[in-house]
Parts: structure tokens; C-alpha cells; sequence
């Protein structure tokens, strides 16, 4: 099992720029980060919302991104250990998660079950319980999944698409 911790890329910054678009258009005073890996988006929107919890499965990303938190004195985001919403008791008003999304079981960070979207699934399935009443789920998808599937199954609203040159990312909410 590859446990590196994901280095931010285009996925990431695609998120980072589609959430900055969200919190632009209202108050979000608490935010959960699922699968933070670096803590790059969590660490990059902290000055925008009132508090931040970004978790992930792997102690190397959580050790990480509390590292980048302490490097740039950022007070406000909590990183901890947690399977999914297993070690999640509270409920937020934004839950946002870059995930895994490739099909496969050995890596942490791109790896998402043998369809690639098992861990997606679950996430969409558990996310409305942690949701405060009118808060939002945001979901990065690829052209990788089966988007159409996904849409259905799960009432997911369109927010934006970038096109690379092997795959299209596109970035789905899910209201509570
Ligand atoms: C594609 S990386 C994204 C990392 C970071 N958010 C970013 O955008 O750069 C996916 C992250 O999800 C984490 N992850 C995988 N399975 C998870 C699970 N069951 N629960 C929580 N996090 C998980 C991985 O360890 C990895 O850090």
C-alpha cells in the first residue's frame, strides 16, 4: 500500500478555486475537509471561514498538513485521524472532499475500490448526516467514474469543469 501523502495538483487547486467560489457567496462557520492529504485547501481558504477540521485515514498526511499549519501560524484549522466520518461527531455547514477516485486498492491517495468510485460512494452516502440543515457537500469527480451513475443516484448538482489532456475533472455539489 502506497501511504505517501498526495501532493497538491491540478485536482487540488481546481478545488481550492471552486471552493474560494462558494464561500464568496455565503457564511460557512464551519468546514470539514475529508481526505485533506497536505492540508493545502483546508490551510489556503482559513482566512475565509471560522473553522476548519480536516481529516484523513493516513497519520503521515495529518502529521503533514498540522506541520504546514504550525509553519504558517494558522489558528483556526484542527487536523485529525479519522476513516471517512468515523472519528466525526460534529455536524458542519460545508463538507468538501477531493478523493480518491481511481480504480484500484493500493494507493491511499488515489486509489478509490475496484470500481474507483466505492470510497465516493459511501462518502455521498454518510456526508447528509454531517451536514447542518441547508449545508453543502462538495465532490470532486473525473471523466474516470461514472458521472451519469453518480448524478442520479445521488441528486448532484453541477458547480464547474476543467478539461485536461487525459481526463475532464468537474466538481459536484450535494444539498442537505
Ligand atoms: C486525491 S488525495 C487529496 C489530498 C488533498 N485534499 C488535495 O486536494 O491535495 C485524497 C486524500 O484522501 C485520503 N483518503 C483516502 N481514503 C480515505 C478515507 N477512507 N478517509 C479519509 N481520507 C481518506 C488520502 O489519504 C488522501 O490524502
Amino acid at each position: 500500500m502506497n501511504t505517501e501523502v498526495y501532493e497538491p495538483d491540478e485536482d487540488t487547486y481546481f478545488l481550492t478555486e471552486q471552493i474560494r467560489k462558494l464561500i464568496k457567496t455565503r457564511k460557512f462557520e464551519s468546514v470539514l475537509e475529508m481526505g485533506t492529504g497536505s492540508g493545502y485547501i483546508s490551510l489556503s481558504i482559513a482566512d475565509k471561514v471560522n473553522k476548519i477540521l480536516g481529516v484523513d485515514i493516513n497519520s503521515k498526511a495529518v502529521e503533514f498538513a498540522e506541520k504546514n499549519r504550525k509553519e504558517q501560524k494558522i489558528e483556526n484549522v484542527e487536523f485529525k485521524l479519522s476513516n471517512l466520518f468515523e472519528g466525526v461527531a460534529e455536524k458542519f455547514d460545508l463538507i468538501f472532499f477531493n478523493p480518491p477516485y481511481l480504480p484500484g486498492k493500493e494507493d491511499l491517495s488515489c486509489d478509490g475500490g475496484e470500481k474507483g468510485q466505492e470510497l465516493i460512494e459511501k462518502f455521498l452516502i454518510e456526508v447528509k448526516n454531517h451536514l447542518n440543515e441547508g449545508g453543502i457537500g462538495v465532490i470532486l469527480l473525473s471523466s474516470f467514474n461514472n458521472i451519469s451513475e453518480l448524478e442520479r443516484r445521488f441528486n448532484l448538482v453541477k458547480l464547474g469543469e476543467m478539461e485536461l489532456f487525459f481526463e475532464t475533472l468537474y466538481c459536484y455539489k450535494l444539498l442537505k
